[in-house]
């Protein structure tokens, strides 16, 4: 165990800090000679005279329990099963391609630093990255099978005595085997939160092979909440089918994908909920194992005394005419900010022709713009939410201006806004508070 450790501590990412390799390769508790280490054409530095490639039960089963096996599990979401040797073997080079592409684990906003980072930001670490790709270009072998499996991952739960209302879709729900892919909406009852501030939620999927993502939709006014009853109405089944957004202005008060666990709204801070029902969008794909009924539960915790957040947008929906056949057209909308404020979390949308997003803070209103959250490479199927680790403080007079950027190539009219999957959207959600 002990030469195991010792083995994996000298896997370093060379490019990153090229002296620190040399240095630990060198270092005195190590036995190794320097020149049994050296850099190879993927920067990793291994050492080849030990055979000193990472394995399986050793190095790889770990990275994998800890953010794959979630979802890529017998009756997980994923389309395939990641825990074992055998099927871990079998994608090793689209494990090492996902990973460094930032495509898997599924968290879209560049967490590197040099645009914010963000809590619970599902990124491996670069010294895992660097397992993997060791482990694969190693030949991928298992280890000591008696190293024992890690525990499984248990994500965090809210405690029954918190919970002060859970929202129910009231039956089960099968989703449609037409397409892989289904959104459908179902209204639900929020009466019980009452006076208090939703201040976190646990959603529970019915069924988590078919449960892609869920998002608890508050209506913005009366009318909208009308317009979600009607369209409920209007569908003899349960729910609605809702495609892009809800059907009416509404706002996302809490996002799950699968592997996240209960969620707290920052500390100290809670969403208040208007007088009228909510919707319930669950994204449903039957890809990994068929069609299953479903019966996805939201847990809410609520309370008082909490400082009142609002969850606001940036939007230009008249604005918005994308010209077709172009691989890259943006909108570009710069809002004044009415209030000094604080900036928790935020929450992009856009539809299956987003290529990117980012928001931008200019400070005053004018000068060189400061990056706020950047997604470099949008993906419809993961619409995620994202808390700063450090939240941003903007005043009144600055500016947020956000680029939303979409490839129209296979368009043959100008697109516009709308809910269904022929239109577009390019709107970006804050979770704020009043300045602290
Ligand atoms: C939150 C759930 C989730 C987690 C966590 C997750 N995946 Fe995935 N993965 C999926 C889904 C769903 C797909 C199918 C494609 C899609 O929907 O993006 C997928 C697809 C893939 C693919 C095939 C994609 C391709 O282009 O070949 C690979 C490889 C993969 N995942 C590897 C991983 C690895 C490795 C990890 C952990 C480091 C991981 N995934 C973590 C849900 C997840």
């Amino acid at each position: 165990m002990l030469v195991r450790m010792t083995l994996r501590a000298r896997l370093l990412i060379l490019p990153l800090a090229p002296a620190l390799a040399l240095s630990l390769a060198g270092c005195p508790t190590d036995p190794v000679p320097e020149d049994d280490a050296g850099p190879r054409p993927d920067g990793l530095v291994v050492d080849a005279a030990l055979g000193d490639v990472p394995t399986y039960t050793g190095d790889v089963r770990p990275i994998l329990a800890e953010h794959c096996t979630g979802c890529h599990v017998t009756g997980g979401i994923a389309p395939f099963a990641l825990d074992s040797y055998a099927l871990a073997q079998s994608f090793g080079a689209r494990i090492v391609e996902t990973t460094q592409a930032r495509i898997m684990p599924p968290f879209l906003a560049d967490n590197s630093g040099s645009c914010n980072t963000y809590v619970d930001a599902r990124w491996l670490e670069d010294a895992e990255l660097a397992t993997l790709a060791a482990w694969v270009a190693g030949g991928m072998p298992e280890g000591d099978p008696a190293i024992p499996p890690p525990d499984p991952m248990h994500p965090p739960t809210l405690d029954p005595s918190e919970i002060a209302t859970t929202l129910d879709i009231g039956e089960d729900w099968t989703p449609p085997t037409t397409s892989p892919d289904s959104y459908r909406c179902f209204v639900v009852d929020m009466s019980a939160v009452g006076d208090q501030f939703v201040t976190g939620y646990e959603v529970v999927p019915g069924d988590p092979r078919v449960v892609h993502h869920v998002i608890l939709y508050e209506p913005q006014d009366a009318d909208a909440a009308a317009a979600v009853m009607t369209a409920d109405a209007e569908d003899p089944a349960q729910g609605y089918p809702c495609n892009g957004g809800v059907g009416a202005s509404a706002y996302p008060v809490a996002l799950w994908a699968p592997g996240s666990g209960a969620q707290h709204f920052p500390t100290g801070t809670g969403v208040r909920v208007g007088g009228w029902p909510a919707v319930i969008q669950i994204h449903y794909n039957i890809t990994g194992s068929g069609t299953h009924a479903d019966r996805t539960r939201i847990h809410l915790r609520a309370g008082t005394g909490v400082r009142p957040a609002v969850i606001t947008s940036i939007a230009d929906p008249a604005a918005l005419r994308l010209a077709p056949r172009m691989s890259s057209v943006s909108q570009v909308i710069d809002q004044p900010v009415p209030t000094d404020a604080r900036v928790y979390g935020i929450f992009p949308h856009m539809h299956q022709r987003g290529v990117s997003v980012r928001a931008e803070l200019l400070r005053g209103g004018a000068g060189a713009p400061e990056c706020m959250t950047e997604l470099p490479r949008w993906d419809f199927n993961w619409q995620l939410g994202y808390y700063y680790e450090n939240p941003i403080d903007v005043a009144r007079g600055d500016s947020v201006r956000v680029t939303c950027t979409f490839d129209t190539t296979t368009e043959s009219d100008v697109v516009t806004w709308g809910e269904g999957t022929a239109d577009e959207m390019c709107i970006v959600f804050f979770y704020v508070t009043g300045a602290p």
